[in-house]
């Protein structure tokens, strides 16, 4: 896998010169508070401080989000970079490099690949770019820009462009710029195949150019406006290996920082809106790419913010999309809300018309998108019983997506109030669209029953504790590995996220190698995360005894075990008698009497 092939000694050594505690202060502030440092968690909005870095660890957790882990977690979060990346980027700084063997060679490929097509499209931007800024061809689209307020400096601050009316303008800079032609064309679609023995001509001509980019600022597309009132208005490059407008949104990697500062974000329809909202002081704005927002788009959101503002046009589209938007949304558990603003106003047109001022009142007069959804429902369907019993239903369906049966609770009285329904009708009706929009898990073939089928309910409360006070206390030194390795590790952690921990734990015990250290490289980033908590959390005061402890433990492990095992036998049973699997209905008979006998 790729994220195991940088070589273990490597990420450790690159950790060790690194301390967490420096990583994390350039996001945010930290505070000394006994052992570890303190600050507003930069994955969720609070107000009290729960994001805790410890120090001699080396590790993070947050009680208030439960996210976790260490410096490389972190930073794979907050940038949105994968393990790899993260590794790099801190090996950079402590002046360590990442062989590129560690690569395997299809991903070396794809990574060249990917450079080479942001560097061609960024001598793209940059073309546009300076013909924009100076000479006469520029003339007319700087005229144009004049008009809408935008000057010079606006221009650099989106590195805006022109691209002329001339048919082989880029191509040829691109071609004496020496980057290979299949890529500029085939690749990215920046220029396109002549007839007949022609030379490739330009996609973009005549029109303002918008370089749109990734989370790090590398040009991933490029969007081009026409001067005037012809169509299209827009053309865009289309998808690349570098570019899939269903996962990026224009502005994010400088709105990104805003976001989480203000503890919200907006989302916009259109690149001037966004450009409109940057130049009036609400830096947390970005756009979709004429294209509605996707589960992708939500969950990139979700790293910076759990608030969003869909500030969209004020038309039919817009109502719509907005709608659209709240299917995609709230399922991501995001809280999201709706602004109005003037009929038939975009927000570039209404900041032109009413100004900043009047703009973050409308951004502060917002609407849960339930309550906005619930409105235009009722609004529209008439005075009609019969019309608005429907109206009721299709909100009530709706209900399904909140994530919180609070709200959904205080929706459905609302919509009570509202309707005259009976609250707990509308009750019903919600529950049942909730049940029938969890997926049912796929149907089960009839199985010939294996001995030991892993499946088991989730642990909690006293399971919960159980598992972590025993892994805290090998962790911690106080058991010795012996005592875990000689027992079923499916019945002492029944939780998969604990026994991937002691599993791993243990091959370190074996190797003799330093456990917490070692596990920071081995687990994948959940299961590090969960680690993180155990390690937080304050530890059960019983050190003296850590045996009589480690047996309480195991008993009530065990214990569950034995009677989950005894409950689901009857079943496997039946199945292997009705598969007539002799052999396996013995065995499973036997171990049911064995288990029944040792119960009495
Ligand atoms: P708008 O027509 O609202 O454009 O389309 P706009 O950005 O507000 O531009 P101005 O203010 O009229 O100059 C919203 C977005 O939809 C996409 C673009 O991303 C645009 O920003 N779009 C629109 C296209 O891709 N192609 C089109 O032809 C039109
Ligand atoms: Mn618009």
């Amino acid at each position: 896998m790729s994220t195991r092939s940088i070589p273990e000694a490597l990420i450790h050594e690159i950790r060790e010169r690194i301390d967490i505690v420096d990583i994390v202060s350039s996001y945010l502030p930290l505070k000394r508070s006994g052992a570890n440092h303190q600050g507003l968690c930069p994955f969720h909005s609070e107000k009290t401080p729960s994001f805790n870095v410890n120090s001699s660890r080396q590790i993070f957790h947050c009680f208030g989000c439960g996210e976790g882990g260490n410096v490389y977690s972190f930073l794979m979060k907050i940038e949105g970079l994968s393990f790899p990346d993260a590794v790099r980027r801190l090996a950079e700084k402590v002046g360590l490099t990442v062989p590129d063997e560690a690569m395997s060679p299809a991903e070396e490929k794809r990574r060249e690949e990917t450079e080479l097509l942001l560097r061609i499209n960024g001598a793209a931007a940059e073309f546009y770019h300076q013909l924009l800024l100076e000479g006469d061809e520029g003339k007319v689209a700087r005229r144009y820009l004049r008009q809408r307020g935008y000057d010079a400096e606006s221009v650099r601050q989106f590195q805006l462009g022109f691209a002329p009316e001339r048919w082989e303008a880029l191509a040829r800079h691109l071609q004496e710029k020496g980057f290979p032609v299949e890529a500029v064309r085939d690749r990215l679609g920046l220029t396109r195949a002549g007839k007949e023995g022609r030379g490739d001509y330009d996609l973009f001509r005549g029109r303002l150019m918008i370089p749109i980019y990734d989370v790090r600022g590398g040009v991933v597309a490029l969007g081009g406006r026409v001067l005037d009132d012809s169509l299209p208005k827009y053309i865009n490059s289309p998808e690349s290996p570098v570019y899939h407008k269903g996962r990026v949104l224009y502005g994010l990697h400088t709105a990104r920082e805003a976001m989480r500062r203000l503890g919200c974000g907006i989302v916009v329809e259109g690149y001037f809106d966004q450009m409109a909202l940057h130049r009036n002081g609400f830096p947390h704005a970005v756009a979709t790419c004429g294209t509605a927002l996707t589960p992708d788009h939500a969950r990139l959101l979700k790293r910076y913010t759990d608030r969003l503002l869909l500030l969209f046009d004020q038309d039919k589209a817009g109502r719509q999309a907005a709608l659209r938007a709240m299917e995609v949304m709230l399922p991501e558990g995001l809280s999201v809300a709706v602004v109005e603003l003037t009929d038939g106003d975009d927000p570039d047109s209404f900041l032109v018309r009413h100004g900043a001022e009047a703009m973050a009142k409308r951004l502060e007069a917002a609407k849960p998108v339930i309550e906005y959804y619930m409105d235009l429902t009722l609004e529209q369907c008439g005075d009609g019983v019969e019309a608005q019993a429907r109206a009721a239903e299709a909100i009530a369906d709706k209900l399904r997506l909140l994530k919180s049966d609070i709200e959904r609770d205080l929706y459905l009285r609302t919509l009570s109030a509202r309707t005259g329904i009976d609250a707990a009708l509308l009750g019903r009706r919600t529950a049942v669209a909730v049940a029938q929009s969890e997926t049912p898990p796929p149907a089960p073939r009839l199985p010939v029953p294996t001995p030991r089928p892993a499946v088991r309910p989730p642990a909690s409360g006293k399971l919960e504790r159980a598992q972590k006070t025993m892994l805290r206390m090998f962790l911690e030194g106080q058991i010795a590995a012996t005592e875990l390795a000689s027992d079923d590790l499916e019945a002492l952690f029944p939780d998969s996220g604990w026994r991937r921990i002691a599993v791993a734990a243990l091959a370190l015990a074996a190797e003799e190698r330093p456990l917490v250290d070692g596990l920071q490289e081995r687990l994948e980033p959940d299961d590090l995360a969960l680690l993180a908590a155990l390690l937080m959390e304050a530890h059960e005061a019983l050190l003296d005894e850590p045996e009589r402890l480690l047996v309480d433990c195991r008993q009530v492990l065990l214990k569950h075990h034995a009677e989950a095992r005894r409950r689901q036998l009857p079943e496997l049973i039946r199945a292997a008698a009705a598969a007539g699997d002799t052999g396996a209905e013995a065995e499973l008979l036997q171990e049911l009497q064995q288990l029944l006998k040792k119960k009495l």
